[in-house]
């Protein structure tokens, strides 16, 4: 059965002060930590890469969800996983015929392979990868466009979630873009159980409220 990993984005967070924001994130009762990964080519934005992820690793033990909105992913395994990153999830618009290679190589750095679509790529194209005989263990279905935090969530995206889970029933499926106490209904019965919260958890009063909602949605 799939579990609720509740993962709030780090990109909302004072990137001056990463580790304790972070732990901060993990006493109200995070379970991973989303780490948005740009390249200032795939997405209009730059943000981090594998030198900050090593630094943060050194303070942390948390799982680390990486979101790489990067033009080349190949180039990103091995310095990711050497920095201490836990989950690598590229984006499908990226690939050639290569993702074969590309998931043989994230899972032989002993990290997680995920893979990512915009909002105007048809689900249809991670199934593949889904079930590759070495498949991808999770589908982060974007419901904003990527590269910036605190947009507005697309609930159009939750076709995409709901083909996913009937076809999927185990799949993890992750959410990112827009999620907060007023959308994580609708994105949780599509089958979502991956949330991605940015600036709804960081802009909160009181985030650990806010993490224990989307947790709760989930579960429902
Ligand atoms: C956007 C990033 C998201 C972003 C989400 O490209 O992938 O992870 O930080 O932020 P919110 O929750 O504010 O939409
Ligand atoms: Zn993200």
């Amino acid at each position: 059965a799939v579990t609720p990993k509740i993962a709030p984005s780090m990109l909302s967070s004072d990137f001056a002060n990463l580790a304790s924001e972070a732990q901060r994130m993990l006493d109200f009762g995070a379970d991973w930590l989303h780490m948005d990964i740009m390249d200032g080519h795939f997405v209009p934005n730059l943000t981090i890469g594998a030198p900050v992820i090593e630094s943060l690793r050194k303070h942390t033990k948390a799982y680390l969800d990486c979101h790489l909105m990067v033009t080349n992913p190949l180039d990103y395994v091995e310095p990711l996983a050497k920095a201490g990153a836990s989950g690598f999830t590229f984006h499908v618009e990226t690939l050639k015929n290569d993702w074969e290679e590309l998931i043989q190589r994230i899972k032989s750095h002993g990290m997680r392979p995920g893979v990512s679509v915009k909002p105007g790529t048809p689900i249809e194209e991670v199934f593949p990868l889904v079930e590759a005989e070495n498949p991808v263990e999770m589908v982060l279905v974007m419901t904003v466009e990527p590269g910036f935090g605190g947009q507005k969530f697309i609930p159009q995206m939750m076709d995409k979630v709901r083909i996913l889970r009937k076809k999927y029933p185990s799949l993890d499926i992750e959410v990112d873009g827009g999620l907060g106490p007023s959308t994580i209904e609708v994105a949780a019965s599509a089958g979502a159980n991956c949330i991605v919260a940015g600036s709804s958890v960081f802009g909160a009063p009181e985030p650990a409220q806010v993490i224990s909602l989307l947790r709760n949605s989930v579960e429902k």
